[in-house]
């Protein structure tokens, strides 16, 4: 497939606690990209410290599992500067994680970094037709609905954005 020169080779998926939403993200986003046929470093990270180390949360992994998605090997980490430096676009799950984001890249470009040397920022939804604009709800103290939710508003948005790199 004939993709757009703007086209990121690497995308950061992220949400609060890198257990639930962004590493279903990680996998779910990994997949459609390998199916686009597009070479993409695909990683995903919480602004939260929490869980770092941890496995996904088991509910998000068993929700994965039974949509085709294995999860299971993915390790939480939490964002850092130097992801700024080393990812071409980071998403945010929701409008909080993306304000914490633009937190960390404002503090990047008082210290002199660029705008061009550091990762362009959007929500994850952003090119949705469906879900545009939409946080993706934090599943954490819901129910298995608020995990299935996330999976069909991540399938969708993940889309989305490969959709919007095809050349036309
Ligand atoms: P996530 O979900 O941001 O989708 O990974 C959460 C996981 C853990 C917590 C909050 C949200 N927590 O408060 O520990």
């Amino acid at each position: 497939m004939l993709m757009k020169a703007s086209t990121p080779s690497s995308v950061l998926l992220v949400c609060l606690g890198n257990i639930c939403r962004s590493p279903t993200a990680e996998e779910i986003f990994r997949q459609q990209a390998a199916i686009a046929g597009l070479n993409m470093k695909v990683d995903s990270a919480g602004t939260g410290d929490w869980h770092i180390g941890h496995a996904p949360d088991i509910r998000a992994q068993r929700h994965a599992k039974s949509h085709g998605y294995n999860i299971s090997k993915l390790v939480a980490r939490q964002v850092s500067a130097e992801d700024f430096y080393n990812f071409d676009l980071i998403l945010a799950m929701d409008t909080q994680n993306l304000a914490d984001l633009q937190a960390i890249k404002d503090e990047l470009l008082g210290a002199n970094s660029n705008e061009e040397s550091l990762a362009k920022l959007a929500l994850f939804s952003e090119e949705d037709p469906t879900y545009g604009g939409d946080s993706v709800p934090d599943p954490y103290k819901g129910d298995g609905n608020a995990f299935e939710e996330v999976i069909e508003r991540i399938e969708s948005s993940s889309k989305a954005w490969i959709e919007s790199w095809k050349a036309v």
